[in-house]
């Protein structure tokens, strides 16, 4: 008896004779079936899964915690910190102005149910006021409908003032209620800076620092949030606030823009001007945290 020959004799010389395949071909096949196997357990592990939150389910690509905390060794935090990774893309737009694009901040259902909180509220939006100006001499300069809402009322507000704050590192405590605003067609805001300059306002018990705009609707056409003073364009005192030109975001539900009003020294960055471009077709939807250099206890 020479070697075995019962059932157990599965040796590669006999697969290969059987089925008249060459080593190379085997080789072939055996990479094919693993690939295909690789792939499609990738694939499956990408179907959303659904989270606890309610939110909707989406992939875990971009459900950041579960897959992140197998690639990092993570630390023990501190009693304030996370024991968890937060994973929140963002692009740098531009350092001059210093603004952020976060896209995918926020869920389509968390926009939804924002604008289902703000609409039966909205009033007219309004304006700071420098001496000499009234309501009425400020009229058209912003145009959109609004309303504050503070993020103790609901809880997405609750979750997205505290992504803010992850991103930002400034605390919530500086942050101002959100701004829920709707723009209509036609509706605009000329080109304006958040933080309000003393030698036109007078002094200020704080200061607007930084701005979290969530978009919370898609826009047709126009509602661009645009930067006409990026990198110092158009600085040369002939640019009319009105004329939407230099860096401009076009609005997507769910995403988000970050800018700084303010330089690390803490003066206003005269490129942080920024406007809402009048919306040609479709309504914009959009929440603002304005972030203040001091604790907001009002
Ligand atoms: C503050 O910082 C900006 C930008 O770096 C700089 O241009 C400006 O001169 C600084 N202002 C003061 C008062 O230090």
């Amino acid at each position: 008896m020479k070697g075995k020959t019962g059932k157990g004799n599965w040796n590669l010389s006999l697969i290969l004779k059987a089925n008249k395949l060459g080593l190379p071909s085997v080789i072939l096949l055996c990479s094919f079936f693993f690939l295909a196997g690789f792939y499609a357990s990738t694939f499956f592990s990408l179907v959303s899964v659904p989270d606890s939150s309610g939110a909707r389910p989406r992939s875990r690509l971009l459900d950041s915690v579960n897959e992140e905390e197998s690639h990092y060794n993570l630390l023990n935090s501190g009693e304030t910190g996370d024991d968890s990774i937060t994973s929140i893309p963002f692009q740098v737009l531009s350092w001059r102005p210093r603004a952020l694009y976060f896209p995918n901040f926020a869920t389509a259902e968390q926009c939804e149910s924002i604008i289902k909180l703000a609409e039966p509220r909205l009033r007219p939006s309004t304006v700071a006021l420098r001496p000499g100006e009234t309501a009425d001499n400020t009229q058209g300069i912003r145009t959109s409908s609004g309303v504050f809402i503070s993020a103790s009322e609901d809880k997405t507000l609750d979750f997205i003032e505290g992504k803010i704050a992850r991103a930002t590192m400034l605390p919530r405590i500086h942050g101002e209620a959100f701004n829920i605003l709707r723009y209509e067609i036609g509706q605009l805001y000329k080109s304006h800076y958040d933080a309000f300059n003393p030698a036109e306002y007078g002094p200020q018990k704080s200061q607007r620092m930084a701005s979290f705009l969530l978009y919370l609707s898609d826009v047709d056409k126009g509602g661009e949030t645009m930067f006409p003073f990026e990198n110092g364009l158009n600085m040369d005192g002939s640019y009319d606030f009105k004329d939407c030109i230099g860096l401009k975001v076009k609005p997507r539900k769910g995403d988000g823009l970050l800018f700084y009003s303010m330089f690390p020294n803490a003066t206003i960055d005269p490129m942080s001007l920024h406007g809402s471009c009048p919306v040609i077709k479709g309504v914009k939807w959009v929440a603002t945290k304005w972030i203040r250099d001091e604790e907001q206890n009002d």
